[in-house]
C-alpha cells in the first residue's frame, strides 16, 4: 500500500539513528514505490546547511546504509523534495520558517499539509520541541490534513518519568496521533509470531500450562556500548531492551487471540497480559544481571565495560540482565517466562523458546530415552529467522533409541520475497496512519509497573554485579538462576 500525499519532518538529522536507519529506510521505502509522488523530508537541525547540504548527509547515509541498490532515478526524484530549516529548539523563528516550508510544501509539491514530525532527539528535549510545534500552529492540522509525531525510545526510565514524558507529548498530540517506536514490532519475524498462533491450527491448542514447561525470551548481542557510552550508562541492559523489546516480544507469545488486527484490539491484548505479570516474591532468585569483563569475540580480543570510553569509573550499570516471570491467567498459571539479554555474548541472537514439559510416560527402557530433551518450538527472530521445531525422532539402528531432531522453516529458503527492514515498514505505517505495530502508552506505563521494582531491588544490591567475560553467555548468577528450578538455558 502506497502512503498518501505528505512530508516528514525529521529532528536529529545528524544522529546515530537518522543516518543508521531512518534516512536509509526512507530511501528505501521510495526505491519500492511506496512513497507517494512529492513525499518531501524536512531536515531540522542546528547547522548552518542549504537544503543540498542536507541532501549529502541524507546521500551518504543512504550510500552506507540502504538495503536496495541504488538507481539515480529514484534519487533524485526523492532529493527534489529535501528542505532543511537551520534553528535550535529554543528558536521560535525557525519554528516559524518550519511552518512556512510546510505549507510551501503543501502548495507546491502537493503533500495536501500531512506531516509527520519525527523527534530522533534526547527524550530531554520532547518538551521544548512539542511546544514549539504547538506555538507554531505546526501540530495544528489544518484543512482535514493530519499531524503525527513519531518518537524513540527511552519513554523515561521509570514509570514516573514515563509518565512525565507522555503527559509532555499528549498534552500537544492526541494519543491517535502519537507513535512510539519499538523496533522489534516492525521485525519480520516477530509479526510472524501473530500468524503462527492465530492462523494454525496445530499450535494454539497446546500453547498453554497443561503443556507448556516455560518459555525462554533471548536477545543476545555481541557487540558492546562503544559509541554509545553517554546514554547507556546509568540506564543499563533492563531499562534499554526488557522494558520494551523483551516484554513486548513476552505480550505477543502469551496474549489471546485479538478480535483483530485492529491497533486497539491488538494492544488490549498485549496490555492484559502486562497487567497480569506477576513479579516473583524473591528478587535475588528471581533475577541476574552482570557487566561484560573483557575477553574474547571469536579472535578479537575486546575490553571490559567498565574500560569502555565515556563509561564512569566504577559505573554500577549492568550490561547483562535476566529476569523470571509469571503470567497470572488461566493460560499461563505456573509456567515461568525467562528473559535474559546481554551485550558481548557469545553472538547476536533473538529468539523465543518455548519449551514443553515431558511427555507423560514413556514407553521405553530408560537407556532408550536418555538423550531425549523436551520438545520446543524455537522462534528465531534474527539474525537466521525462522522457527525450529525439536522433538524426539528414533535413532537408526536395530535398538531402540530416542533423540533430538529439529525440523526448520527458514525465511530465506521458504521465500523469494525480501523482508523489509523494521524502520521501513514502521515508517510507511507512520504516513499511513497504521498504527497497531506501535505500543500506546498504556503498554509503556504496564511494562515500567513490570520493571520498577526489580530497578529498586538492584539499587540496593550495587555490590552484586557480577563480572563475566566477553563472548560467553553471561554472568553464572544467570546460570543459577534456572538451575535453581531446575532448568537450563538454551545455547542458541
Ligand atoms: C536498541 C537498543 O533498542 O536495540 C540497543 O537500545 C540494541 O542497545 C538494539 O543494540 C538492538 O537492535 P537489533 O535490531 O540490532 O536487535
Amino acid at each position: 500500500v502506497i502512503a498518501g500525499p505528505c512530508c516528514m519532518v525529521l529532528f536529529g538529522v545528524t544522529g546515530d539513528l537518522a543516518r543508521k536507519k531512518i534516512m536509509p529506510a526512507i530511501y528505501d521505502l521510495a526505491n519500492r514505490g511506496l512513497l507517494p509522488p512529492g513525499f518531501s523530508l524536512v531536515g531540522f537541525a542546528r547547522r548552518d546547511w542549504a537544503d543540498q547540504d542536507f541532501g549529502k548527509i541524507v546521500h551518504d547515509a543512504v550510500s552506507q546504509y540502504a538495503r536496495t541498490p541504488f538507481h539515480e532515478s529514484v534519487w533524485d526524484n526523492l532529493a527534489e523534495g529535501f528542505r532543511f530549516v537551520p534553528g535550535t529548539f529554543d528558536d521560535d523563528e525557525a519554528f516559524d520558517l518550519l511552518s512556512a516550508t510546510v505549507d510551501q510544501l503543501q502548495r507546491e509539491r502537493g503533500t495536501g499539509g500531512n506531516t509527520a514530525f519525527y523527534l530522533s532527539i534526547p527524550p530531554g528535549f520532547f518538551g521544548q520541541v512539542c511546544e514549539q510545534l504547538a506555538r507554531s500552529g505546526l501540530a495544528t492540522p489544518r484543512d482535514g490534513s493530519w499531524r503525527r509525531v513519531v518518537i524513540e525510545k527511552p519513554f523515561g526510565h521509570d514509570l514516573k518519568s514515563a509518565r512525565e514524558l507522555n503527559a509532555i507529548v499528549e498534552g500537544v498530540f492526541p494519543p491517535d496521533s502519537v507513535f512510539r517506536i519499538d523496533h522489534y514490532l516492525g521485525k519480520e519475524t516477530v509479526q510472524n509470531l501473530l500468524a503462527l498462533r492465530f492462523a494454525n491450527q496445530m499450535f494454539e491448542p497446546i500453547w498453554n500450562s497443561n503443556y507448556i514447561d516455560h518459555v525462554q525470551i533471548t536477545m543476545a548481542e555481541d557487540i558492546g556500548v562503544a559509541g554509545r557510552a553517554g546514554y547507556y550508562d546509568g540506564i543499563g541492559a533492563a531499562r534499554d531492551v526488557i522494558q520494551n523489546h523483551l516484554l513486548q516480544l513476552l505480550a505477543l507469545t502469551a496474549m489471546e487471540e485479538p478480535i483483530s488486527f485492529q491497533a486497539e484490539h491488538l494492544r488490549a491484548e498485549k496490555e492484559k497480559v502486562l497487567a497480569s505479570v506477576r513479579l516473583p516474591k524473591d528478587l535475588a532468585k528471581a533475577t541476574a544481571r552482570g557487566q561484560y569483563a573483557p575477553g574474547w569475540q571469536g579472535s578479537e580480543k575486546v575490553i571490559g565495560f567498565l574500560d569502555e570510553e565515556g563509561i564512569k569509573k566504577g559505573s554500577t550499570t549492568e550490561t547483562f540482565a535476566a529476569l523470571k516471570i509469571e503470567v497470572d491467567t488461566r493460560r499461563w498459571a505456573g509456567v515461568p517466562f525467562y528473559l535474559r539479554t546481554g551485550k558481548r555474548l557469545a553472538k547476536r541472537v533473538t529468539e523465543i523458546a518455548v519449551v514443553f514439559k515431558r511427555a507423560p510416560h514413556l514407553p521405553f527402557t530408560d537407556t532408550a530415552t536418555e538423550e531425549l530433551g523436551q520438545n520446543a518450538i524455537v522462534i528465531r527472530v534474527q539474525p537466521d529467522e525462522g522457527i525450529t521445531l525439536r522433538f524426539g525422532s528414533k535413532v537408526p539402528g536395530t535398538q531402540m533409541e530416542v533423540r533430538d531432531v529439529t525440523m526448520d522453516f527458514g525465511y530465506g529458503s521458504s521465500f523469494t520475497e525480501k523482508s523489509p527492514e523494521a524502520y521501513e515498514r514502521l515508517i510507511l505505517d507512520v504516513l499511513l496512519g497504521d498504527s497497531p505495530l506501535f505500543p500506546r502508552h498504556e503498554e509503556v506505563e504496564l511494562s515500567w509497573r513490570i520493571l520498577d521494582p526489580v530497578e529498586k531491588f538492584w539499587s540496593r544490591q550495587h555490590a552484586k554485579l557480577e563480572q563475566y567475560p566477553s563472548g560467553g553467555w553471561g554472568p553464572t548468577c544467570s546460570d543459577e538462576m534456572m538451575a535453581r528450578d531446575g532448568r537450563e538455558w538454551r545455547m542458541p
